[in-house]
């Protein structure tokens, strides 16, 4: 069963068929197919091109068609060359030589290039939805811990006092950028590219609009050659993933630091951990790990995409067929990493106590010290040489900046008197925080607030119908 093969003398050899073969990838574009089929059938029926009768039976055969693809009792075959070969066998055992006129006016060209937009779109609002449901997990534990002090790390070296829910709400708002790169990513994958034909339109009179609009597209294509040529729609959807993949292996990477011994500042729920075949003591967030790793293979789709289109001429070539596979796996990659994210995140127990008492190791206060010195006319410069003197001094002792006598405090500086120790508190530094967007507990409540509407505004997007 071949759509071509009028002027050839021999069959295709068995090396070629077997290289050539998309079916056991692109069956998954099957439905939207046979919705584009659908369009079609309807476009050549007002061109007078097909009579009701007609137009009543391929609809009809593509309605059954349709459900004995989803039931899977019609199944691609290895014979069949591409998902688009196999569907008109299907219409063939249905319709006999009716089911060959289906073909008129349009190519696998723009045929594959719209079942793809259609696929990607619709499984955007699937991927949107475990985004937010993510950022929701974030979200709410975030809110437990509004005002739990934690130690803020630059370099991995604690660096100054931060609450936990805002360093929770830090890992949401590039979710929250993901998920409007993938609603303007949409915009401009919502053009039709059905009609472009091979690549030169038709001369038949279609109504790419018309395809476009039942489809859910927002227009067709201006260019018929840039419509079979353009994968830019892949190219982007893949950078929106691959991005998101990193984010993941950011807080993957975080979630695998936070539950170390050393850290010990989260405990991850049974359910989303797994033990070791040797070590009975162990217990790995190899959820976390997963996440981190699985960035590779995202980058690696957008990598291969844009490689594989780079150079190419216009219009159609037959590498373009490599389009297909990154952008599956990374939609399936996705599915399984997102949820399990989702569920370790939002069953996680944040040990306050630890987070507590770290929050003030490693001199984290002493910026509260220099900027307690600027309120006193000191020049920032000399606060900062007077501080780093204090710290080098408490670091010689092994004390802490507030337990310096109010002598020493003296020495180091005229500036220094002992009620500088007001300053020298977690809670004061997080209660001295609050403009907007900075970690104390008054505008993390505000950031809260904001995000959780954000997050449930992209849920309603996500299960709206596609327009
Ligand atoms: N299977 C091809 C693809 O995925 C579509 C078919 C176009 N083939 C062709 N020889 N013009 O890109």
């Amino acid at each position: 069963m071949r759509l071509w093969g009028g002027r050839f003398e021999t069959g295709p050899a068995e090396a070629l068929a077997r290289l050539s073969v998309s079916v056991h990838f692109d069956w998954r574009l099957a439905r939207y197919d046979i919705a584009a089929s659908r369009a079609h059938a309807r476009v050549l029926a007002a061109a007078g091109l097909l009579d009701p009768d007609e137009l009543g039976e391929i609809l009809a055969a593509l309605d059954d068609l349709d459900v004995a693809v989803e039931t899977g009792q019609f199944r691609p075959t290895i014979e069949d060359e591409d998902v688009h070969t196999a569907l008109e066998r299907g219409l063939l055992e249905r319709l006999g030589a009716l089911g060959g006129k289906l073909r008129a006016g349009r190519s696998r060209n723009d045929q594959v290039a719209t079942d793809l937009r259609l696929y990607l779109r619709d499984h955007a609002r699937g991927l949107a939805q475990q985004i937010a449901d993510l950022a929701q997990a974030l979200t709410e534990q975030a809110a437990g811990h509004v005002d739990t002090p934690a130690p803020g790390l630059t370099h991995v070296q604690h660096a100054q006092p931060v609450v936990f829910g805002h360093w929770l709400l830090a890992h949401v708002h590039p979710l929250l950028r993901d998920l409007d790169r993938l609603r303007d990513w949409d915009v401009r994958a919502a053009v039709s590219p059905l009609g472009a034909g091979a690549l030169a339109g038709s001369g038949l009179p279609l109504d790419p609009p018309a395809v476009a609009k039942e489809l859910g597209f927002r227009e067709s294509f201006a260019n018929s050659m840039d419509a079979v040529s353009d994968r830019d729609f892949v190219a982007e959807f893949l950078f929106v993933t691959a991005l998101l993949g990193v984010h993941l292996s950011r807080l993957g990477e975080e979630v695998v630091l936070w539950t170390s011994h050393e850290f010990g500042w989260v405990e991850l729920d049974d359910a989303f951990t797994t033990g070791s075949s040797i070590m009975p003591q162990k217990k790995n967030a190899d959820i976390a790990e997963l996440a981190r790793g699985k960035a590779g293979r995202l980058i690696g789709g957008l990598v291969s995409v844009l490689t594989m289109l780079k150079g190419l001429p216009l219009t159609y070539d037959r590498d373009m067929q490599e389009d297909k596979e990154p952008v599956f796996d990374a939609i399936d990659t996705l599915s399984l990493v997102l949820p399990a994210l989702t569920g370790m995140i939002s069953t996680m127990t944040v040990r306050v106590d630890r987070l507590a008492k770290a929050a003030p190791v490693g001199f984290s206060l002493a910026t509260e010290v220099a900027d307690w010195l600027v309120r006193r006319s000191v020049p920032f410069r000399s606060a900062h040489e007077i501080t780093g003197q204090l710290v080098a001094l408490c670091a010689v002792r092994e004390c802490e900046l507030d337990e310096v006598s109010d002598d020493d405090l003296a020495k180091v500086s005229p500036h220094l008197t002992p009620d500088v120790r007001q300053v020298l508190t977690v809670s004061s530094a997080l209660a001295a925080r609050t403009t907007p967007g900075s970690t104390g507990p008054g505008p993390v409540a505000d950031q809260l607030a904001v995000v959780t509407e954000q997050v449930q505004k992209w849920h309603t997007w996500a299960a709206a119908p596609i327009s």
